[in-house]
């Protein structure tokens, strides 16, 4: 029988790679960087299925330079703001993502960036590998506790409960703003609701956000919410860089309105090195890892897999974004 022709946007853990390979014809693109547009357009074209990244933008182009034939586009990742699900729903194209596995590893990282910036860890390795370590200091490198202190959720799905749970372990007071978020989700990992974002960005000694990137949320970390917060506040991202203004940030910063910013993910991302976020010393960017362990990536790529397959054979994803078009 003919094998399934399928791209395969990057080299992704062999743990899903080998899989798509015994099943399919697949091409895989083997460069670090995307594939730049005209070939994600070439590429693309006759196939059967696409197995994507965050890093790759998925509109209605690639889908029509793919064809009629295209029935699934699986996106290695939980966030799927790359891809045009309206407009792959129009053409009946199911949508899969990697929801769940990452949760833990995530809140891990997200967990470990708020400590980072509360005891300014990579400002002190610095300046211990740049030998200016002389002696013990009774205000060197002051920072701030992380127990008794009030952590500031924005958004409590799946990767902030698991952030609630982390801040419980450490006797910190968990504070909430999720609309979207039924009451004994956050009861159940002792978070208490704040009903505005201003009130709880009032409140809380760090802000970490845990968002989908959508119309709604972009920039709403903004100058107005800077001058909301308090200006020893530590603010944590691991969700999606523009859900920040960067400018704002900057500025913000810059003139002390808060403390520190521990980043996962930037806007634009990957950051420029002559951006002005990496001059200020009160800024800790590592390069969007949040999900990087090697068991969750693999578990991303079998499941990323599984989905391609489910597509490729008509049968609903597991873990699809547009249920909806089952139902035309
Ligand atoms: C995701 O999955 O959306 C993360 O940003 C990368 O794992």
């Amino acid at each position: 029988m003919k094998k399934a022709k399928v791209f395969v946007t990057r080299i992704i853990p062999e743990g899903g790679l080998a899989l798509i390979r015994d099943s399919c014809d697949v091409d895989v693109w083997p460069n670090e960087l995307p594939p730049p547009r005209q070939v994600l357009l070439d590429k693309v074209s006759g196939t059967d299925g696409l197995l994507c990244l965050l890093t790759d933008p998925i509109d209605a182009e690639v889908m029509d330079a793919a064809g009629p034939g295209l029935k699934v586009i699986s996106n290695y990742a939980v966030g799927y703001d790359n891809v045009d699900v309206a407009a792959a729903t129009a053409r009946g194209i199911p949508v899969g993502n990697t929801p769940g596995v990452l949760t833990e590893t995530t809140a891990d990282l997200a967990f470990a960036l708020l400590m980072a910036g509360a005891r300014r860890l990579v400002e002190g390795a610095d300046y211990v590998r740049a030998g200016k370590w002389r002696t013990w200091g009774p205000t060197l490198f002051l920072g701030h506790d992380v127990h008794g202190a009030t952590v500031g959720l924005v958004g409590l799905g799946r990767i902030g409960q698991a952030m609630a749970r982390r801040a419980s372990g450490f006797d910190m007071r968990v504070i909430y703003y999720d609309p979207n978020c039924a009451a004994e989700n956050g009861a159940a990992v002792g978070a208490e609701a704040r009903h505005s974002l201003n009130e709880l960005l009032a409140e809380a000694d760090f802000v970490s956000l845990h968002l989908p990137l959508t119309e709604g949320t972009y920039h709403i970390i903004n100058a107005e919410a800077f001058s909301k917060m308090k200006p020893t506040a530590v603010l944590i991202n691991t969700s999606r860089g523009a859900v920040v203004d960067s400018d704002a940030l900057c500025d913000g910063l810059a003139a002390g309105r808060i403390a520190y910013a521990a980043l996962d993910v930037t806007d634009p991302e990957p950051l420029p090195a002559d951006h002005k976020l990496l001059t200020l010393p009160n800024c800790l960017v590592v390069p969007h890892i949040a999900s990087a362990s090697w068991a969750t990536r693999t578990r991303m790529a079998v499941m990323a897999a599984e989905n391609l397959f489910a597509g490729l054979r008509a049968e609903r994803l597991p873990y699809c974004v547009n249920p909806e078009i089952y139902a035309i």
